[in-house]
């Protein structure tokens, strides 16, 4: 298990955390352990609740903590980090909370997807969004109260200048979060969503997880695999359709994703930011991605198999 780091880096941040759900919440709770001062922006009754009791997080990685935070619905002053945690369906009303004069250091979206990116560099300018990836398993049970079921969290951060990108890496390794530095950002969004798109679509289609999927549909698995990897190898990311069946084989059976776990909430699922890019995306390359614009399209009318009998 992974406690709290003995020293705090050198100089505390001050960090934002736009959303603190499942990955904001445990991310402010891990900052705000390691010593530095963490504001969640979130809606009213949410951002009550985090200033009187802070975040619970129960981890076996990193501890089972409770970590004071500041929290407002809307951000004040400057800050050096504001992780944008929000899911896609969110982005646009959330990011109100978050003013460009206050952005003086990094942005970091942690979304699933690969066009959050533009919108962000729209808004708060080219150098201060980083675009990154999290690995992790990590669930917001109730306002400030975190479950964290992964025996990892690991982040990429994407850039060319690794050296303007190493306090942000050292701030988030100190916290416990292991932090590679990755050059390529194509490669490194394409590579989550090449692999994460057929697991989303396909386990929320059937509503199975992923060992149903292996035996009831391993050709539409493998064909829309095929499709994920073909449009990220065009968009300049890795594509290796084997390695992606591979670590398929490797999940437990009743791992469900997490667009699957929203739709048997009833909460709005990440379609358009997973599926409708891996369509954009495809057709600005001239592919033909026939499966995965039936799934998409199949997802976006309701459908599932339980309804579609
Ligand atoms: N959870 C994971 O293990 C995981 C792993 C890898 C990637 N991701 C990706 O990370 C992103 C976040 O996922 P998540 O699971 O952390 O989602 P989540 O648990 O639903 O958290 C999202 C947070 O955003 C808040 N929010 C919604 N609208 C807001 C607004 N207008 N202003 C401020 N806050 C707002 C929510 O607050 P309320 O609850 O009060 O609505 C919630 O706390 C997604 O793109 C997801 O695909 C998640």
């Amino acid at each position: 298990m992974d406690t709290a780091p003995d020293t705090a880096p050198v100089s505390p941040w001050t960090v934002a955390v736009l959303g603190p759900g499942g990955v904001g919440g445990l991310l402010a709770a891990l900052l705000s352990r390691a010593g530095h001062r963490v504001i969640c922006l979130a809606g009213e009754d949410t951002a009550r609740t985090l200033s009187r009791d802070g975040i619970r997080v129960s981890s076996g990685r990193h501890g089972d903590f409770t970590a004071r935070v500041e929290a407002d619905t809307e951000l004040r002053e400057p800050v050096d980090l504001c992780l944008v945690t929000v899911k896609h369906t969110a982005l646009d009303a959330a990011l109100e909370r978050v003013p460009p004069r206050f952005v003086r250091g990094f942005v970091l979206p942690l979304l699933n997807g690969v066009e959050h990116v533009a919108a962000l560099r729209a808004r708060y300018g080219t150098e201060q969004v980083v675009p990154a990836v999290i690995r992790v398993e990590s669930t917001r049970t109730s306002a400030g109260v975190i479950e964290h079921g992964s025996p990892f969290t690991e982040i990429d951060v994407a850039g060319a200048d690794a050296d303007r990108l190493a306090p942000l890496a050292a701030v988030l390794d100190a916290a416990g979060v292991k932090t590679r530095t990755v050059a390529d950002e194509n490669a490194a969004l394409w590579a989550k969503l090449a692999f994460l798109a057929p697991f989303a679509l396909l386990t929320t289609r059937y509503r199975l997880p992923i060992g149903g999927i292996r035996e009831e549909y391993p050709k539409e698995l493998a064909a829309l695999v095929e499709e994920t990897t073909a449009v990220s190898r065009a968009c300049g990311g890795p594509g290796d359709a084997a390695q992606v069946l591979a670590r398929y084989d490797a999940f437990p059976a009743q791992s469900k994703s997490s667009m699957l776990r929203d739709a048997e909430a009833g909460r709005p699922l990440e379609l358009d930011a997973i599926g409708g890019a891996v369509l954009r995306a495809a057709g600005r390359h001239g592919m033909d991605v026939p499966l995965a614009t039936r799934l998409v399209a199949e997802l976006g009318d309701g459908a599932t198999a339980a309804s579609a009998g």
